[in-house]
């Protein structure tokens, strides 16, 4: 099984990334801590704990993590997410609550105490996966691997950045110049990753609780990628993150070097992606650039399936 932590700001993806994580059996799903990105903190959390609650996910710890960039001030995309982060189903209140340790405390025991056999899978801003590489520098070859969602070679949020590294890019400065391994799953792969109406109907006919939810999270992700991008389909981000860590073979990659541009008047947050390796800089980062659709959304019904017994 492969060990992870998915650190998130749930997010209709964010969620589905959760559910595909925790209802794949070759996953080991060891923590799940929150940043605030889609929505601010507290939103992000009960969130997380929401989707935990309706999943039947009892024995991971929640640990909510920061709630501001580490510089920038603070912006979220409520005009995607709405004004919770998960607009759309209508969920209890969970009954579940974090743990106690902040989410970069708990990065770092989990990461200290393991064999190195941890994988990071961030899919919001990277404020905390920052944080703790400065807090506890001896996590760094601890960390088997770092997973992320966020970049690629267009923005998302301005014409150059999208949205988890614009959100804070001196964290992400942070990260992937931490030598750690790193493969990214920016927008080129993630919009390859379309909700279509087939997939949609192939959800919608898993019957159990779970899948019912992921059907009304892609409703409300549907309408709003069409009234803000005018979108089709929505591309679910994030579960491209965790798609990765369970078969690899799903996804066309290239070893590129990667820098973050904090300083720049209109491409602040971009991802500077080496494409024809006019730096003479060593590769980076493992970029995602293409996937399998049908074997990417095989996966997710798969997992979705799973959640039979509830
Ligand atoms: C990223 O931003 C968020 O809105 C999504 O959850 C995803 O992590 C896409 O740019
Ligand atoms: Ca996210």
């Amino acid at each position: 099984k492969r060990k992870i932590i998915i650190d998130c700001d749930p997010g209709h993806d964010d969620a589905i990334a959760i559910l595909l994580a925790a209802g794949n059996p070759n996953i080991d799903l060891v923590a799940i801590t929150t940043v605030a990105g889609n929505a601010e903190l507290d939103k992000t959390t009960l969130n997380a704990l929401k989707v935990c609650e309706i999943a039947g996910i009892r024995n991971v710890p929640v640990a909510q993590g920061a709630g501001q960039p580490l510089v920038r001030k603070r912006e979220t995309a409520a005009d995607i997410h709405g004004d919770s982060g998960m607009d759309g189903p209508v969920l209890p209140q969970p009954a579940l609550s974090p743990v106690p340790d902040h989410a970069v405390d708990l990065i770092i025991r989990k990461l200290l105490e393991s064999d190195g056999d941890i994988t990071l899978v961030p899919v919001g801003p990277l404020t905390n996966i920052a944080m703790a590489m400065r807090r506890e520098p001896a996590i760094l070859p601890k960390i088997q691997e770092i997973v992320l969602m966020g970049g690629g070679s267009f923005g998302n949020w301005t014409p150059a950045a999208e949205f988890n590294i614009f959100v804070d890019a001196e964290a992400a400065k942070v990260v992937f110049e931490s030598g750690v391994p790193i493969t990214m799953m920016g927008l080129d792969v993630t919009h390859q990753a379309l909700a279509t109406p087939e997939v949609s109907g192939r959800i919608a006919d898993i019957d159990n609780p779970v899948a019912g939810f992921v059907s009304e999270l892609l409703i409300f992700f549907r309408k709003t990628y069409q009234d803000v991008f005018g979108f089709e389909d929505p591309p679910v981000h994030d579960v491209c993150s965790v798609a990765y860590c369970i078969d690899p073979s799903i996804f066309q990659c290239r070893k590129l070097h990667v820098d973050v541009e904090t300083k720049g008047e209109f491409t602040y947050g971009m991802t500077v992606v080496d494409m024809l390796g006019v730096t003479g800089k060593e590769p980076n980062v493992n970029v995602a650039l293409g996937l399998d659709h049908a074997k990417f959304w095989d996966l997710l019904c798969e997992a979705l399936q799973n959640y039979a017994h509830l």
